[in-house]
């Protein structure tokens, strides 16, 4: 079976490193060269967005070590931040003593949210609107029929009176599978298709007929154990005592939550997803009761361990979109070697796991900058001119000085160059 625990891979070359990625994930010589080389084609960029221009750039690392359900994945992570690369190799390192990650996750739901207003009874309206659930749930599914083929399609309707400055609005909410997209196309299409049904019925108005990213239904979740005699009883406490300052207190949750969408975002990036929605959906869950909260929990088991588990939202796709149009992307889900969409969400959460195991590790022991700042000083010695080796050796001394500075580094250049 193959491993991707792969110790020393920050040490090769990019062109070694692609080497190995290219024979864990089978790719082709061609996705191999486009990865390193390529870029999307103007005339692609021109029709994903409007009033093109050009094109911004990002770079794709790799975070090697996870093993999910059994299984060894390659992780790849398009992201400007230093160390959050190096951090979730780390934490799924250290996981793997445990076993690794275990995840599961709920039917692919979405919710899409049809407001009706301008109701002089909004209950009764309410009930009328659910009377004719079968009806409406038929009509949403013709607008679909490439979903209802691939066992998708409305699930359920439910409806609710709420209470606002405008008066009461009746909120009427179509559950749907989406199967292995995204899903937004599919149920605004089915909301707007609805609407005048719903007017119909009700005698209301209709506005807003939109997907809402608090996708409760769409869960995906991770667990993991770092083992005391791995860690050190000291983190373990650090840890646990990190997590409770999170879930009890929102400005430090912030932080946290934001330490967790480090990881799930670059992999959102690399493979071309809405991030935006599952950053909203991920916030959103995180103040579900009332008050924002971590969306991590970390507890002691009897051997002293630490065992760490996240849940959250995950609205995303392996088919439609940029997902599907974007070559880059396209390459890195083969590189992640999935096949649905509940894989892809469920190695989001692991990857949101680890990430915020790194984060809340180094913070309750070393400290953020140790990491941070070798990084940092290997972008100031490439500010300060170095080529090649000189610049880990050139950031090695600059960290080992406590002085990561542009000057200081032309400063540790010269001598060097001057010395060979
Ligand atoms: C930095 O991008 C993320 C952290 O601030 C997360 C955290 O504090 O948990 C390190």
């Amino acid at each position: 079976m193959k491993s991707s625990r792969i110790s020393g891979f920050y040490k090769l070359s990019i062109e070694e490193r692609l080497k190995i990625v290219k024979e864990f994930s089978e790719l082709s010589d061609e996705e191999a060269e486009f990865l390193l080389k390529g870029h999307l084609d103007m005339d692609l960029a021109d029709r994903m967005i409007e009033n093109v221009v050009g094109m911004t750039e990002l770079p794709i690392g790799i975070a090697t070590n996870f093993k999910i359900n059994g299984k060894d994945y390659l992780i790849p992570m398009a992201i400007e931040e230093p160390s959050v690369v190096a951090a979730a190799s780390h934490a799924a390192k250290l996981a793997r003593e445990g076993g690794g990650f275990f995840t599961s996750s709920t039917e692919p739901i979405m919710i899409s949210q049809i407001q009706v207003v301008g109701l002089r009874n909004p209950h009764f309206a309410k009930m009328q609107v659910l009377e004719h659930k079968e009806e409406l749930m038929r009509i949403a599914n013709e607008q679909d029929p490439v979903l209802i083929k691939v066992g998708g399609g409305c699930r359920d309707i439910k409806a609710r009176v709420i209470d606002s400055n405008m008066g009461p609005m009746l909120v009427i909410h179509l559950h749907v599978d989406v199967r292995d997209a995204m899903g937004a196309n599919a149920v605004n299409s089915m909301a707007e298709a609805l609407a005048p049904y719903i007017e119909d019925i009700t005698g209301g108005k209709v506005y807003l007929r939109i997907l809402s990213n608090l996708a409760i239904y769409r869960l995906a979740r991770a667990r993991a154990v770092w083992k005391k005699d791995v860690i050190g009883e000291d983190t373990v406490k650090g840890i646990l005592y990190a997590y409770e300052f999170a879930r009890v207190d929102p400005f430090r949750a912030a932080t946290h939550n934001k330490g967790i969408m480090n990881g799930i975002d670059a992999v959102l990036i690399a493979t071309s997803n809405d991030w935006r929605a599952v950053e909203a959906g991920a916030h959103a869950f995180a103040a579900m009761d009332g008050w924002y909260t971590s969306l991590t929990h970390y507890e002691e088991d009897e051997e002293g361990n630490l065992v760490g588990s996240i849940e959250l939202p995950m609205a995303v796709g392996i088919i439609g979109g940029a997902t599907s149009t974007h070559p880059k992307a396209k390459i890195a889900r083969k590189i992640l070697g999935i096949k649905t969409a509940k894989e892809f969400g469920e190695i989001l959460a692991a990857v949101g796991l680890a990430q915020n195991f790194a984060a809340l590790r180094a913070l309750a022991t070393e400290g953020i900058q140790r990491g941070h700042m070798s990084l940092h000083a290997r972008n100031i010695a490439v500010m300060a001119g170095a080529k090649g080796e000189e610049i880990d050796r050139v950031a090695e001394l600059l960290v080992k000085e406590k002085k990561v500075r542009v000057d200081r580094a032309k400063e540790i250049l010269e001598e060097l160059r001057e010395r060979k």
